[in-house]
């Protein structure tokens, strides 16, 4: 059987069931849920979107958390120990899969820095309004100096500064281990992300305008159900945002104790997801009525509403018409900030623990090798004029192709390849209070591969025409 002993240490172990809970939140919660919903959520038909998410959760989301969850927890190890184990009889090449996952998370987690590293930025800048009244040209031409891409290569100090910060704490928690560290963090993190973020939502209720938002994202577009894109739109959108397919949930349920409960705090885990998914959609729209409202137009002929434009360019601009409006900037930038620190470093564990266990080094040498390695080239990548055309390429490939194509051969490989469905949901059900029956199995070795399969094959020709 799997050993429970890595290089002749005992494995790390969270301190209990609640630990776990609250790091699953912690990354799972991320920059995603912030200012990447509630602009999808609004584009795929608003409140009838709720549909497909739901249907998403349901079918594909939570199965595929209690895959990541048996595999780490069953296996006892990152995500290449976790696919080499359970494809030990067919061989060691089952192994790749784990180390596609963790290409996966060593980019994300190179660009993910550098979007906290902004959002501290601004956060100080929100004291004095910093960028003035034109917020865009602020972001391209002054704070990230954006060059002609791929022509200069300058590093850009603004951004050189709060990089090596986030960089410099991401390896000192990572370095102190998973209850130590990880836990920790997260057990701090989390309940201050959840209280600043509900007084800017409260506050955001209460600004002219602010029903109007809601309106705008939550009137639903029935015809929008209709529309595949929307239904593909829904599944990619519940991936990343549970942060399944990646190795963090598996690398996660590794460091639980032998004897636990798997699908319960998964479920836990997965609603708490998507409520703090739809209360930021709550806080964004209402403060995007109130934009609105401001300029005399309605919600639909506003532009930049996710990502980057929605938190460094609209935002800004929102922040600086309002009263109290440098209290409300520290608020968003501080809990945008706090969520994606949080979910940084499970994408970091994810290539640490890799490489611990492969090297056979302790977890605080595998933390600050990977760390300096990482720091170095996000650095180089991002701190420098072509950051934001980084972003952009790494964020498209690693989220719209990586990780669907993760999913899609981990589940064929686990149920059809390997045949390990019955097994892992054996090892589910033996301890968890919430059992789980055939549906789970026939969920992720069909609809699963099928859905993800259709998505994947029409984003590679979306790209390739
Ligand atoms: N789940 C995170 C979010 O919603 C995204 C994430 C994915 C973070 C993978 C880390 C790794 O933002």
């Amino acid at each position: 059987t799997p050993t429970q002993v890595t290089a002749g240490r005992p494995r790390e172990q969270w301190t209990g069931q609640v630990g776990f809970i609250l790091a699953a939140i912690g990354s799972a919660v991320g920059l995603g849920n912030i200012w990447r919903f509630p602009g999808v959520a609004y584009e795929n038909g608003g409140g009838a979107f709720l549909i497909p998410y739901l249907v998403a959760l349901l079918t594909a989301g939570i199965p595929i958390l209690f895959l990541d969850y048996a595999l780490g927890h069953r296996f006892r190890g990152a995500a290449p120990t976790a696919f080499r184990r359970v494809g030990r009889a067919v061989g060691r090449w089952t192994e790749s899969l784990g180390w596609f996952q963790v290409a996966i998370a060593f980019v994300i987690g190179l660009y993910y820095t550098a979007v906290i590293a902004w959002a501290l930025s601004y956060f100080v800048f929100s004291f004095d309004l910093r960028w003035g009244d034109d917020p865009a040209g602020f972001l391209t031409g002054e704070y990230l100096r954006v060059g002609e891409p791929g022509i200069s290569f300058e590093f850009v100090p603004n951004v050189l500064i709060p990089l090596a910060i986030v960089w410099i704490a991401a390896i000192v928690v990572l370095a102190a281990g998973v209850a130590k560290g990880l836990q920790r963090v997260n057990v701090i993190f989390l309940p201050l992300l959840v209280v600043a973020f509900l007084i800017l939502v409260v506050r955001a209720l209460f600004l002219d305008g602010a029903a109007e938002g809601l309106n705008a994202l939550f009137t639903p577009d029935w015809a929008a159900l209709g529309d595949p894109n929307v239904w593909i739109a829904a599944y990619s959108q519940i991936f990343f945002s549970l942060s399944i397919a990646f190795g963090i949930m598996i690398t996660y349920a590794s460091y639980r104790r032998r004897r636990a409960n798997l699908t319960a705090p998964g479920l836990v885990v997965a609603f708490a997801n998507s409520s703090f998914e739809i209360l930021a959609g709550i806080g964004v729209f209402a403060t995007l009525g109130f934009f609105a409202f401001q300029q005399g137009i309605a919600v639909a002929d506003l532009e930049g509403l996710t990502g980057v434009g929605l938190s460094f360019i609209t935002f800004p601009a929102i922040v600086s018409q309002m009263p109290g409006g440098p209290l409300f900037g520290c608020l968003f930038f501080g809990s945008l900030a706090l969520a994606g620190f949080t979910s940084l470093i499970s994408v970091l564990q994810v290539v640490s623990a890799a490489i611990q266990e492969k090297f056979r080094l302790s977890p605080r040498a595998a933390a600050i090798g990977v760390g300096v390695v990482s720091a170095v080239l996000s650095v180089l990548l991002f701190s420098t004029t072509t950051g934001l055309l980084a972003l952009d390429v790494t964020d498209q490939w690693a989220n719209n192709i990586g990780i669907v194509a993760s999913a899609v051969i981990m589940t064929i490989l686990v149920i059809w390849v390997l045949r390990r469905g019955p097994e892992l949901r054996y090892h589910l059900n033996a301890v968890s209070t919430f059992k789980v029956g055939r549906l789970w199995v026939a969920l992720v070795g069909v609809l699963a591969p099928v859905v993800l399969g259709y998505m994947l094959i029409s984003r590679i020709v979306a790209l390739i025409v």
